[in-house]
Parts: C-alpha cells; sequence; structure tokens
C-alpha cells in the first residue's frame, strides 16, 4: 500500500487537520510506504507572503515530526523540492475538463464569495492530482473536505489511462468517520480560513481562553440537555478525551446537573494532556534546526527517486518520449 496526504503551511495545524488527516496517516504509516508532505505550491493560491510561507513550511513539518512521524520510514517532503510535480500537472491538465474545475469547491467558494479566483486557484485539483499520481499512491488519507479533489483525481487517471493506455494508479480517499469534519470554535467546520480554529501547539493561556470562550446556550446547569451529543464541547471532547470520559460527560450533561465551565475546563484539561508527549517533543525538535531541514532534504531525494521513475512512465505513454 502506497499512502500520501499532504498539508499546506498557511497557517499552524489545528484540531481539524491532525484529527481527519495527520493522526489517520500516521497510524496508517507502518502499514504501507508513506508519502506524506508540505503542499508550499499550494500555498501559494491564499499566502502572498514569502516569508510566512517559509515559517509556515517548517512549522508543518516540525508538527509532522512531532507528532510521530518516523521520517527512516516515511518520506517527509516539502511539494516544492519535487518539481516534477508541475510537468504532471500540465500534463494532466490536458485532460481537465473545464466543466470538472468549474465544479470544484475551491474555486466555487471563492466565486461565491465575490473574490477574482485565479489560474492557480482554478488548476489547484489538477496539482493534487499530480501530487497524488507522481507516486503512485492509492490511499489517501484526508479529511471530508478533500474527498471530492481525490475523486477528481481519479478521474484524471482513469482518463489518462483510457486514452494512453494503463500509466497511472487510480487512488482511494480513506475519511474516517468519527473526524470527517471537525467542528471550529463557531460550531462551522474547523477551518484556518475561517478563523475558528484550535491550534495544536501554542500558548497555553491563549489556548484555554479560546476553549472557554465557546459559545454555548442560556440554559442552567441544573436542567437536563437531551441534545447533549450536540454540544460542541461534548463534539469536541470525543477526540481529545477517552471514550469513556467523554461518555461520562456527555451523560451527565444529558441528566443535567453539569455546567457548561466545568465541561469547558474538562475539555481544556483533556485537549492540553492530548498534546502534551507531543508538545515536548515539538520544543526539543525546534532547537535543531539543522535536523528538521535533513530530514526535509533526504524525504525530497527519495521523494524524486520516485517521481521521476512515474513521471518517465507518464512521458512515454503520452508520446514525450
Ligand atoms: P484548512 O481547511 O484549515 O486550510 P487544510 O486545507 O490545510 O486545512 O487541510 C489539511 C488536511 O486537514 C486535509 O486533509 C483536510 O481534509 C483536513 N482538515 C482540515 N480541516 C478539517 C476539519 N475541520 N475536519 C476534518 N478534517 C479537516
Ligand atoms: N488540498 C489539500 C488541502 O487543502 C492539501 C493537499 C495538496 C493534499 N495535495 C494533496 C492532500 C494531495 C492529499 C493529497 O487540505
Amino acid at each position: 500500500m502506497r499512502l500520501l496526504t499532504g498539508i499546506k503551511p498557511t497557517g499552524i495545524p489545528h484540531l481539524g487537520n491532525y484529527f481527519g488527516a495527520i493522526r489517520p496517516a500516521l497510524d496508517l504509516q507502518h502499514q504501507g510506504d508513506a508519502f506524506y508532505f508540505i503542499a508550499d505550491y499550494h500555498s501559494m493560491t491564499s499566502l502572498f507572503d514569502a516569508a510566512q510561507r517559509r515559517e509556515f513550511t517548517r512549522g508543518v513539518a516540525l508538527d509532522w515530526l512531532a507528532c510521530g512521524l518516523d521520517p527512516v520510514r516515511t518520506v517527509l517532503f516539502r511539494q516544492s523540492d519535487v518539481p516534477e510535480v508541475a510537468e504532471l500537472m500540465w500534463i494532466l491538465g490536458t485532460m481537465a475538463p473545464m466543466g470538472l474545475l468549474e465544479r470544484a469547491h475551491a474555486y466555487k467558494d471563492s466565486l461565491a464569495k465575490g473574490r477574482a479566483p485565479s489560474f492557480g486557484l482554478f488548476s489547484y485539483p489538477v496539482l493534487m492530482a499530480a501530487d497524488i499520481l507522481l507516486y503512485d499512491s492509492n490511499v489517501v488519507p484526508v479529511g471530508r473536505d478533500q474527498k471530492q479533489h481525490v475523486e477528481i483525481t481519479r478521474d484524471l487517471a482513469i482518463k489518462f489511462n483510457l486514452t494512453y493506455g494503463e500509466t497511472f494508479v487510480v487512488p482511494e480517499p480513506k475519511i474516517r468517520d468519527e473526524s470527517a469534519v471537525v467542528p471550529g470554535l463557531d460550531g462551522q467546520k474547523m477551518s484556518k480560513s475561517h478563523g475558528n480554529t484550535i491550534e495544536l501547539f501554542g500558548d497555553e493561556k491563549a489556548l484555554r481562553k479560546k476553549i472557554m470562550g465557546l459559545v454555548m446556550d442560556s440554559r442552567t446547569p441544573a436542567e437536563p440537555k437531551p441534545d447533549a451529543e450536540q454540544n460542541l464541547a461534548i463534539q469536541l471532547l470525543k477526540l481529545v478525551a477517552p471514550a469513556a470520559v467523554a461518555l461520562d460527560f456527555e451523560n451527565r450533561l444529558r441528566a443535567g446537573g453539569l455546567g457548561y465551565g466545568d465541561l469547558k475546563k474538562a475539555l481544556f484539561e483533556h485537549y492540553w494532556n492530548c498534546f502534551a508527549a507531543a508538545r515536548a517533543r515539538r520544543a526539543e525538535l525546534v532547537t535543531n534546526r539543522d535536523y528538521v531541514e535533513q530530514v526535509l532534504r533526504d524525504g525530497a531525494q527519495r521523494a524524486r527517486a520516485t517521481a521521476s521513475q512515474v513521471l518517465a512512465r507518464a512521458r512515454k505513454a503520452c508520446g514525450l518520449a
């Protein structure tokens, strides 16, 4: 099994990224060959500050490593260190119907918000298809919001294979039901672009304040709450606390007698503990700049070795070589 997933360096990773993509990807890394990367080319559609891109790119690498990516086994690399992906994007672009790309979420959302989308944003799914197909990936662990992009990738792979002969592996998305869409501070999908995130790492005081500031309704603590499973703090607690603990809080909220303040306090404690080991590892890694750079250089070399073979196969199939 060849696994591949990417995270854009557009901000600091949050619980949505962690439970939607990072954790599922790390849980699978010993079951196959994993290629996990930092999608810095993709970040260019929404981030226009070079220094920030560098900073966030290093940050995402640190986060992958702190959360348990094993760089000996798993290939961790920067997308732009493998420029072969840009050539494959062109090749796949010639197979991508305008209508298919016009239906893609990122582009549609941008139009709906009245922005003027760039060619980069329009072609975003084609670059993502190139990312996936360039490594013969068959399993792509992502959150539900990326399902459509993986489906576009499948369409392009199938179309290329039909036109030029069997060349690409057709991948499958792998989406975990329980964390397919992690809700943010406002109950909407947690996303860097919605400003409603709880970051994995950061200042304790600020993060406590964020969690204690979760908006609940005005029912008194004593009132039973038959809709307890829909409570935002309960939903988040289910991710960061042991199942039995989260269930106990849910039952107490349903029965009445548990105040929202106490619930949020418990949520903060479990969230903080859940990342304690990763936080300690990150603090250690942060002081070791050379190590992280070395991991990325080594990853780039290994990624390129595979990428150049697959690209050569694609070039040959379509008559470029
Ligand atoms: P963001 O939406 O914050 O910009 P990215 O687009 O960089 O996040 O997403 C990186 C990965 O994290 C993708 O696989 C995506 O599906 C997953 N992801 C992001 N937000 C969530 C969420 N709220 N719930 C589940 N998965 C998510
Ligand atoms: N588009 C993905 C996101 O916004 C990031 C990404 C880029 C990706 N290339 C990928 C994810 C390839 C999985 C596979 O989250």
